[in-house]
């Protein structure tokens, strides 16, 4: 058993942290979304992994390296331009040779990992195995029709949607996917979709199953479901304070301060994550906050938000919610007179003001 993961594409929909950053990099917990996948599939034992690359940059290569440190061996493909789910697994033909794969999207976040699935995939000697969660918005992924315990088709983000299930970015194929992915035709998207080839497979007469993920599964593809996987990881991690808590300070339920971070007169309700060599002064930091290496917030408010490395919080009068901040951000009280809002912002951003 080997695995392909997928780190391409464009992440538009989550600019302008995508202007700089490839969006599976973006982190969770402090913690880059596709470490995650990493650690599901080294988890489940698998050994090879093939990641698929957009081919005009090499940052998930720095960020990911060889493998070593999850015990696993990782190889890079690279996609020209993005062409489609069903065109990277077509990249993987040569890596996989004969050997059965999970294809797990990188931007996809699962509780309890993959295990499980890899195990019912090879119990059921299917020639494809899909991983369904039930949805209130089908119609933003790929919907199965199923009848009588089986599925019987595959549409991708149809308009009526034939179940209230989404096919989740966690797959399992043997080779004959790789007919499959090579028979189809771009959709009116321009892209090889992997519901068209999931629908070849059944027309084909190939068997698929599938199994409902029971816990919870994100596709962090919009800003909001960032925030709700970033909820969700930290509501599982295990505190451990390893920064300087003074004596004024007050540091309740889950939370991890990494080293080198200094809490000064502060109130910090976990679950929330303090990166290494964070200064929080005079400051409240409440649930569902990720606070990334070397952050400064002063006499501020922050809550249920992601707030990336080397940012400056200082004097903002109102509590912070909801918020996700990139690497280098600074708001900061405006100095002088006429009291005024000043900002310095990029393509794409968004503020709220009261
Ligand atoms: C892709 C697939 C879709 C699947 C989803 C899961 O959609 O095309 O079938 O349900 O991933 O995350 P995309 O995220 O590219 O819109």
């Amino acid at each position: 058993m080997r695995a392909l993961i997928a780190s391409g594409g464009r992440g538009t929909r989550l600019r302008p942290i995508t202007h700089t950053r490839n969006k599976h990099l973006i982190p969770i917990a402090n913690k880059p979304i596709i470490h995650y996948a990493i650690e599901a599939v080294a988890c489940a034992g698998i050994r090879d992994i093939a990641i698929v690359v957009n081919a005009d940059s090499s940052e998930v290569q720095e960020a990911v390296g060889d493998g070593a440190r999850w015990g696993v061996n990782i190889s890079y493909l690279r996609q020209e331009r993005p062409g489609g789910l069903a065109q990277v697994v077509a990249l993987a033909e040569e890596f996989m040779g004969d050997e059965p794969f999970i294809f797990y999207l990188g931007d996809n976040m699962v509780v309890g990992g993959v295990t499980r699935f890899v195990e019912e995939f090879r119990r059921s000697g299917c020639d494809c195995y899909l991983t369904l969660s039930k949805v209130k918005d089908p119609e933003r992924f790929g919907v199965p029709e199923i009848l009588n315990g089986r599925i019987v088709s595959v549409e991708e983000k149809p308009k009526r949607p034939k179940s209230s299930y989404a096919v989740a970015g966690i797959y399992l194929y043997n080779r004959s996917i790789f007919e499959a992915v090579k028979a189809i035709r771009p959709s009116a998207r321009g892209e090889l979709e992997i519901s068209d080839a999931h629908q070849y497979l059944i027309d084909h007469g190939r068997s698929i199953g599938f199994s409902e993920i029971t816990g919870w599964w994100k596709d962090t593809g919009k800003p909001t479901d960032l925030l709700e996987a970033n909820r969700l990881i930290l509501d599982n991690i295990t505190a451990s304070v390893n920064g300087d808590v003074d004596e004024k300070s007050t540091v309740a339920g889950k939370v991890i301060v990494e080293p080198g971070a200094r809490i000064i007169n502060s109130v910090v309700r976990g679950p929330a994550i303090i990166g290494a060599g964070c200064l929080i002064e005079e400051a409240y930091i409440g649930p569902f906050s990720s606070i990334g290496n070397r952050t400064e917030i002063k006499k501020s408010e922050v809550e249920y938000s992601i707030i990336l490395r080397d940012c400056k919080i200082h004097n903002v009068g109102i509590r912070l919610e909801g918020s996700i901040l990139g690497n280098d951000v600074e708001i900061v009280q405006a100095a002088g007179k006429p009291l005024v809002h000043r900002f310095m912002i990029g393509d794409q951003s968004r503020v709220e003001v009261v």
